[in-house]
């Protein structure tokens, strides 16, 4: 007994647990992902997968992705950005409702599967149903030689490293960065973004890593923040385009293992119900960064404040506005549109994980939770 809890320490790295071993990897694993597969000097990303099968790719009508949980948030982030620099329509589908609805699917869709573990019931059956129909099925796995990694036509490898914690992090940040740099590879190939702005964009994600170690520097900012909303019995969360799967995946990251009900909303839909909900007792973390509709989301925290809402913005170093009209901002450094999800989902993970400590739960292994999901 006592060498297993020795051996659990060990494996923790002098953090109390896993989830926050792993919040703190982040910088390393998306480095991990991109290195050796992006060579910004020379302008070229090379990933075998896409390389195989660059023609299926860039003449697909249609992107599908299919995923649960976590990874379907990602695959929201992807839908972004894969319409945005490739100009491919794209669908984001709960793999466990794509599977059961006969959904229409053409020989010229690409679908995409995202599963960290690589054995989640749902998201296999879906792929299935795909290959049956005769779609190109591309697999983002993080475990290695997993039953979804071995199902997919073809596939990238997001390297995270090993993920304990059933709560979700290194896993999300790498998918978004493999799936970026299929997005950038894919936008090159296709012409629909300039030589100069994929150079750019390139060099912005090698500096993301450092911007994560940037924002990670505000967890005892975010520990406080915590400490005053511990005892909440409800959190909305919001965001617009890219931030918007972010405030998703915040949002889940706080039911995981803290067990407070808490909501994700596109941040313009506030107005068709949730506003209803706000009053002094509830805390809304907006993600307010300066790209993307930054002006309509500060009208949307007038809105809240109006209400006595308690707000917690996510903001971009250097923010005036919202710093004025906040109960408390959290920082992030700036980076391009796209990118900004790998940032903004830091302290949302951290605040999350505060909370649970606070409230005694058991972050790693919340109630009724599994790490991968085997069964229907
Ligand atoms: C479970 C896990 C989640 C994960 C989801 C999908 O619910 O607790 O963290 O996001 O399954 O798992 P996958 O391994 O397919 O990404």
């Amino acid at each position: 007994q006592e060498l297993q809890i020795n051996l659990e320490q060990i494996e923790k790295g002098g953090y109390d647990h896993f989830m926050l071993k792993e919040i703190y990897e982040q910088p390393s694993a998306i480095s991990d992902t991109y290195r050796g597969r992006m060579l910004v000097a020379d302008g070229i990303i090379k990933m075998a997968g896409i390389d195989d099968n660059l023609a299926k790719l860039l003449n697909a009508k249609r992107i599908l992705i299919v995923a649960c949980g976590t990874s379907w948030h990602a695959g929201l982030v992807a839908e972004y950005i894969f319409e945005d620099l490739v100009r491919i329509p794209v669908e984001v589908e709960y793999a466990s409702e794509f599977r059961y609805r006969n959904p229409v699917i053409h020989q010229d869709d690409v679908v995409i599967a995202i599963s960290q573990s690589g054995e989640t019931a749902d998201t296999m059956a879906a792929i299935k149903l795909a290959k049956e129909r005769g779609a190109f099925v591309f697999g983002v796995c993080n475990v290695v030689g997993s039953s979804i990694s071995r199902e997919t036509h073809a596939g990238a490898y997001t390297h995270a490293g090993p993920e304990i914690g059933v709560a979700s992090t290194k896993a999300f940040t790498t998918q978004i960065t493999i799936l970026s740099l299929i997005a950038l590879k894919l936008a090159e190939r296709k012409g629909t973004i300039s030589n100069s702005d994929f150079h750019y964009y390139l060099q912005e994600l090698e500096r993301v890593p450092e911007k994560v170690k940037k924002a990670l520097e505000s967890n005892d900012h975010i520990k406080l923040i915590a400490d005053t909303y511990k005892d909440a019995k409800n959190f909305l969360y919001l965001g617009r385009g890219y931030n918007f799967p972010v405030a998703l995946e915040g949002a889940l990251k706080l039911k995981e293992i803290s067990y407070i009900h808490a909501e994700g909303y596109p941040a313009a839909e506030m107005k068709h119900g949730p506003i209803a909900l706000i009053d002094e007792q509830m805390p809304v973390v907006v993600i307010a960064t300066k790209k993307g509709h930054y002006e309509k989301v500060v009208s949307n925290i007038q809105e809240i404040k109006s209400r006595k809402g308690k707000i917690i913005g996510i903001v971009t170093e250097g923010d005036v506005t919202v710093k004025e009209l906040a109960d408390h901002v959290i920082e992030i450094p700036e980076t391009i549109e796209f990118l900004t999800p790998l940032l903004t989902t830091i302290p949302l993970q951290l605040l999350s994980y505060h909370i649970a400590v606070m409230l005694d739960k058991n972050v790693d292994q919340p109630r009724n939770l599994a790490k991968s999901v085997t069964v229907e």
